[in-house]
């Protein structure tokens, strides 16, 4: 699937992150990593490579590894100069023990079937002491499910029980044509498996814009949308030094 996405996610993105991106989530991003100048980070998922590039630009030595060969075909066009891998993150196995400061997951983790295969990886790469700072869709407000419905109000219809993990499949939305695919699970169950898999949880945000920057955005329905329901959460976690 992700690699029939590839060249229309390269559109979405760009080089730059797509106004979501941008304009809610990285903030937040950027802000639980903190200064990344001279660290090894690995971005787990890293797509065509916008935020790989980010990363390096703000003087961190990246790794981009993503699945899909497509995704990694295009990122290594966009940034010849960088290191990208085909890896799953579920498996990491491009990546040695014990090598990483920091994990970096953007939009990932809801697509991984394996969500404890994948937080075990991350935990594995990273040296004691080290961080995961992980971004993914708020499995509270799916905006598959949602629809605007006045000037002021979204509504979300579920067609599934909340509490149930499964496996959902999205129809296209703005200029995509395939489907996606990506698994729900709680935010309940998205915390348990931080924890078992080793890590200790040190800040959760629920990214959200600023009249501002909503005033300053074109897509009027985006902006609407931003300010009023959080399309992600992120989570900053902790590999402990024992
Ligand atoms: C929603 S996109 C986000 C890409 C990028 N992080 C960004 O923000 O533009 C999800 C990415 O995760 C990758 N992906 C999904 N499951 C994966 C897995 N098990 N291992 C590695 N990459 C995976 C997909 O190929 C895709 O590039």
């Amino acid at each position: 699937m992700w690699n029939a996405v590839a060249v229309d996610w390269q559109r979405q993105v760009g080089v730059d992150g797509d106004n979501n991106r941008r304009y809610n989530s990285d903030p937040v991003l950027w802000a639980l990593l903190g200064d990344v100048r001279g660290l090894c980070v690995l971005d787990a998922g890293c797509g065509t490579g916008y935020l790989s590039k980010k990363l390096a630009a703000a003087g961190a030595s990246v790794t981009g590894i993503d699945f899909s060969e497509k995704m990694i075909a295009i990122a290594v066009t966009n940034f010849p100069d960088m290191k990208f891998d085909v890896d799953s993150c579920m498996e990491l196995s491009t990546v040695p023990e014990a090598t990483q400061d920091v994990v970096v997951s953007n939009y990932v983790l809801m697509d991984v079937p394996d969500l404890s295969a994948a937080l075990h990886s991350f935990c594995r790469v990273l040296k004691p002491g080290g961080i995961a700072v992980v971004v993914f869709s708020h499995p509270c407000f799916p905006a598959g499910f949602s629809k605007v419905t006045d000037e002021e109000n979204l509504q979300y219809t579920w067609p599934f029980n909340y509490y149930d993990q499964q496996k959902v499949v999205d129809p296209p939305w703005a200029h995509f044509t395939n489907n996606f695919i990506w698994f729900h699970r709680s935010l309940a169950d998205y915390f348990n498996a931080f924890l078992s898999a080793g890590f200790t949880v040190e800040r959760m945000e629920e990214p959200r814009i600023s009249e501002q920057v909503a005033s300053e955005l074109a897509d009027k329905a985006l902006a609407k949308k931003l300010l009023r329901t959080p399309f992600s959460v992120a989570f900053r976690l902790g590999k402990p030094l024992k």
